[in-house]
């Protein structure tokens, strides 16, 4: 057993539901509090002296300065296993080419699928683990990474195996995803559902056999699939036995409707979600993952996040760390800003990032300081937890832990 503290302030995230609107009074904050870890896992959260007296030989793990401590930070959604580099997108974008004119002039996710397919494992394995790193330092400890840039049995499957060795390499928690469903490869002799069809026989067998990923994805999109051809696959998918998740709404309402219908766990995107559906989706068991990265990556308006709160929905925040419309990855500076321009409360936010965020992937041993749950925080050096969100993602984490071990 390990007392960590005093911290000036814990915010445990404790005890809040798991859908709608929050406001920062119903966070639990402990006041020179510490966390008694042990095995990994959280024994008690609670007054720094409580511990010291309760537990006077557990070991000792002491914070000489002003920090604050809360649970680390989960990131549901990215895409950073790739290859290549989409900086002319970025320019192309902001001279006015639409993403439609941008892919036909050959770049667009097919070009990150031709670099992606060009590069050797031990390629993506060293940038993908670059970026693990990035996101670690910011304190986010839980990273689910999706497939995406291979779209042949072959490359996704390199991919996913890519984030089976990054998992042999990082002490974060990995969450693979198989996103074969992200584009119709332009290579692929057959059209949309027969690709669809050659994910269900092909692709996601093997990806079972080698217990690649337990989750699969869709873009569904007018340039990708549409909403009838979606709904089939991903029932056929659950049936399958995997979870499913869907890019969903980006620009082109409809999907968010299916993936509440087809019970996803995630319904991802949601910029262009009309008010009907946000009131069907808000009242499913599926989380709404906003990725305000995608937003300031292709300057779109954000995802809704305000009224899905108010309608009682369940609402993650991610980053969407992909080399097209999410280039930035830093899921601290995003979610802050879309608290300005969505009016969301620190509370909203941080659970968004954090038990709410655990909830989008299924995971509910995590995002909370409380009792039994896993033992990862992120502590950064202030006394006041506000100033977090305020710095926008310009305050550097001071200690980043997993399993109660700082990393
Ligand atoms: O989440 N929308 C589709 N997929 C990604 C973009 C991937 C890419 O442009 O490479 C997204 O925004
Ligand atoms: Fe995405």
């Amino acid at each position: 057993m390990k007392i960590i503290g005093p911290f000036r302030q814990i915010v445990t995230l404790a005890n809040l539901p798991l859908r709608g609107k929050l406001s920062d009074h119903q966070l639990e904050i402990i006041e020179n509090g510490g966390i008694l870890v042990d095995a990994g896992k959280v024994v008690e959260t609670t007054s720094y002296k409580t511990l010291m007296t309760r537990y006077p030989d557990a070991e000792k793990d002491i914070i000489a300065e002003d920090r604050i401590a809360m649970p680390a930070f989960i990131d549901a959604h990215t895409h950073i296993c790739f290859g290549g580099n989409r900086a002319n997108d970025f320019a192309m974008r902001n001279a006015g080419k639409s993403y439609l004119e941008i892919a036909e002039r050959g770049g667009g996710i097919w070009s990150s699928v031709q670099h992606t397919r060009a590069a050797t494992e031990e390629e993506l394995l060293k940038s993908t683990l670059q970026r693990i790193q990035f996101l670690v330092g910011l304190g986010i400890t839980t990273i689910e990474i999706k497939s995406g840039y291979g779209l042949d049995v072959e490359n996704e499957l390199k991919m996913l195996r890519v984030i089976k060795k990054a998992q042999a390499k990082t002490k974060a928690t990995l969450v693979p995803t198989c996103l074969a469903a992200h584009l119709k490869p332009r290579d692929f002799e057959g059209d949309n559902s027969a690709y669809l069809q050659y994910i269900l026989t092909e692709i996601l067998p093997a990806v079972k056999a080698e217990n690649l990923a337990k989750r699969v994805d869709i873009f569904v999109e007018k340039t990708a699939f549409l909403p009838e051809e979606s709904k089939d696959f991903l029932t056929k998918t659950k049936n399958l036995g995997f979870e499913i998740t869907v890019h969903a709404d980006q620009f082109t309402p409809g999907s968010s409707r299916i993936a509440a219908e087809v019970g996803a766990r995630s319904a991802d995107h949601l910029e262009a979600t009309i008010d009907d559906d946000i009131a069907f989706l808000a009242e499913s068991e599926t989380a709404a993952v906003a990725l305000p990265g995608a937003s300031l990556g292709l300057g779109e308006k954000f995802t809704p996040a305000r009224k899905i709160l108010d309608h009682n929905g369940i609402l993650a925040i991610a980053s969407d760390w992909n080399p097209g419309s999410a280039p930035m990855g830093n899921l601290i500076t995003q979610a802050s800003i879309l608290a300005a321009y969505e009016k969301l409360s620190t509370a909203e936010v941080l659970a968004g990032i954090t038990l709410r965020a655990a909830y989008a992937l299924g995971m509910q041993d995590r995002g909370t300081l409380a009792k039994g749950y896993k033992a990862d925080f992120v502590t950064f050096k202030t006394d006041n937890f506000q100033n977090v969100l305020y710095n926008q993602g310009s305050m550097s984490a001071a200690g980043v832990y997993i399993d109660g071990e700082q990393v």
